[in-house]
This record gives structure tokens, C-alpha cells and sequence, in this order.
């Protein structure tokens, strides 16, 4: 820790008029005084090049076990729900849209999210089939950011992962037209009570046509780092022949540090 900070690395910083201590940017006046000063990379280090990797997924594999792994001071994982991202995608106007939904493969072909195959996000695709995915772990200070094109995962690989979903989110796929106006909370509970009594307790729940996953193919994965002074650490791979390659194929990505 550097010797112009004497607070810990996540303290907010509420200085400002109406900032003082705790809950002093509570009043959205005070939130252009709301900033952290990123801090934890003085201890842990930032990201340089020479230090990465040689492959987005080897660098993925490697910030994900940090993150997701069981902090040995606090005994639990540092980042709450690490695989929470937000998904963003274009309708067929370029009006983007955003999402947070899970992370549930990432392998050599790319990023692998499930959803509703007849949700905004799912039509958005169809029409542009190109998304950017953010992993924004605040509480480590980093981020991981990805670009790519998108194709839907096949029914196949969709049924292997839906059978492994807890038997409530099953029903729940049955019973939401996702993305769709709700009369109120009364139709969707009946809709999930008819799924359930059609599959009762120890009837295999099938997986819904209108249910499946896509996965996002980089061309640029980028891995970021809060420094101090906002001069953060941003290492990206861009794939070298400007269109999806493979995860873990060195060959197939060039480093390139951008400004922050
Ligand atoms: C932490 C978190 C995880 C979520 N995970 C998923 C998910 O895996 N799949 C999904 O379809 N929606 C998920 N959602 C709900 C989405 O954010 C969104 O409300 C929903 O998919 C409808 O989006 P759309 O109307 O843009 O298609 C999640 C929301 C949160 C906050």
C-alpha cells in the first residue's frame, strides 16, 4: 500500500461536501464524489505482457481460479456470483440492449450463456448475431471484457447443461415467456404450477424448444486492472486474423496494451 493512501484498498472515497463517512453517497448529489482508488494491484501486482499467458483462455483460467476460488483470509470466493455477466447485444436498428446473465462454459470455441430462445435478447441475436460480453469484478478491482460473434449452442449440448439445473429452474424455463408483458405475478405462478404438475417430483423435466445457449467467439478478449490515477493496466488479445480463432491457440491472437 503506497503511502499516499491510509485507508484500505476498497474504502470509498466520499470526500466531497456532502461525503462525509459512511453513507455519505447515499444522496445521489454526492455521487460525482462517489470513487474507489484502485489500489489492490500495488500489492498484487498490475498486468504486463510478459507476464500473461499465451492464450486468452490460459489468462481467463488463470484470473478465474483467483477469483472464484475461496479467498484463504476470508474463506469465501472474492467475488460474490463470478460468472454474473452482462451481455450486451443490438436490435435490428443498432439499438443496444444489456443483460446480466451466467456464465456457464468457457472452453477453446468461447463463452457459453443459457437463456430463452424466444427472449428480446435471443431475437436481438438473430438479427445481429454479435455481442460484447463485460465480467466487472469490482471487488478485485478487474474486469474482463469480450467482443465476438455469436452462434446458438446445439440442442444437444443445451440438454446435457439444462439436466443439471435444479428442477425449480427447469419448471421455471417451461413456465416464462421470457421477455414477454406479465399480467402479474398470479399468471406466472400458475404457469409454473401447471409445469409442475405436468412434471411431477421425479419425472425428468425436458428441455423447452424455446430454451438454449449461445456462444460468444471472441475476437477480442481484453483483461483490465484498476491502477492508480486511472492509469489502469488493459492487456488486450485481439485475434490476429480479425475473425473468431481458437481460445487456447497462441498462434492465433496477438497482445496489444491499450491507453486506459
Ligand atoms: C445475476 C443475474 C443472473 C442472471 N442470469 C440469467 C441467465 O443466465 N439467463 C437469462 O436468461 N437471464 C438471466 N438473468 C435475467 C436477465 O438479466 C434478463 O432479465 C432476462 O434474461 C431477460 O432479458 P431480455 O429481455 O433482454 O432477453 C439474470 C439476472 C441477474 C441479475
Amino acid at each position: 500500500m503506497s503511502a499516499s493512501s491510509d485507508r484500505p484498498a476498497h474504502d470509498v472515497r466520499t470526500d466531497g461536501p456532502t461525503g462525509a463517512g459512511a453513507g455519505g453517497g447515499a444522496d445521489l448529489d454526492a455521487m460525482h464524489d462517489l470513487r474507489v482508488d484502485y489500489r489492490l494491484a500495488d500489492a498484487e501486482g498490475g498486468l504486463d505482457a510478459a507476464d500473461l499467458a499465451p492464450t486468452p483462455l490460459g489468462q481467463f483460467q488463470r484470473w478465474w481460479a483467483e477469483v472464484a476460488g475461496d479467498d484463504a483470509a476470508a474463506g469465501a470466493p472474492r467475488v460474490v456470483e463470478p460468472n454474473a455477466v452482462v451481455l450486451a447485444t443490438a436490435d435490428a436498428d443498432g439499438l443496444p440492449d444489456a443483460r446480466t446473465v451466467l456464465l456457464k462454459d468457457v472452453d477453446a470455441r468461447g463463452f457459453v450463456v443459457y437463456t430463452n430462445l424466444r427472449s428480446a435478447k435471443a431475437r436481438q441475436l438473430q438479427a445481429v448475431p454479435h455481442a460484447a460480453l463485460v465480467l466487472p469484478w469490482h471487488p478485485v478491482q478487474r474486469q474482463v471484457r469480450v467482443r465476438g460473434a455469436v452462434e446458438q449452442v446445439s440442442r444437444a449440448e443445451s440438454a446435457a447443461y439444462f439436466a443439471t439445473r435444479p428442477r425449480g429452474s427447469q419448471l421455471g424455463a417451461h413456465a416464462s415467456a421470457q421477455s414477454r408483458p406479465a399480467a402479474g405475478r398470479a399468471d406466472l405462478q400458475r404457469a409454473l404450477d401447471e409445469a409442475a404438475a405436468r412434471w411431477p417430483e421425479g419425472v425428468e423435466v425436458p428441455l423447452p424448444e424455446h430454451w438454449g445457449g449461445y456462444l460468444v467467439r471472441p475476437v477480442e478478449v481484453e483483461f483490465w486492472v484498476g491502477r492508480p490515477s486511472r492509469l489502469h493496466d488493459r492487456l488486450v488479445y485481439v485475434s490476429s486474423t480479425g475473425a473468431p480463432v481458437p481460445l487456447d491457440d497462441p498462434a492465433a491472437w496477438r497482445v496489444e496494451r491499450r491507453q486506459p
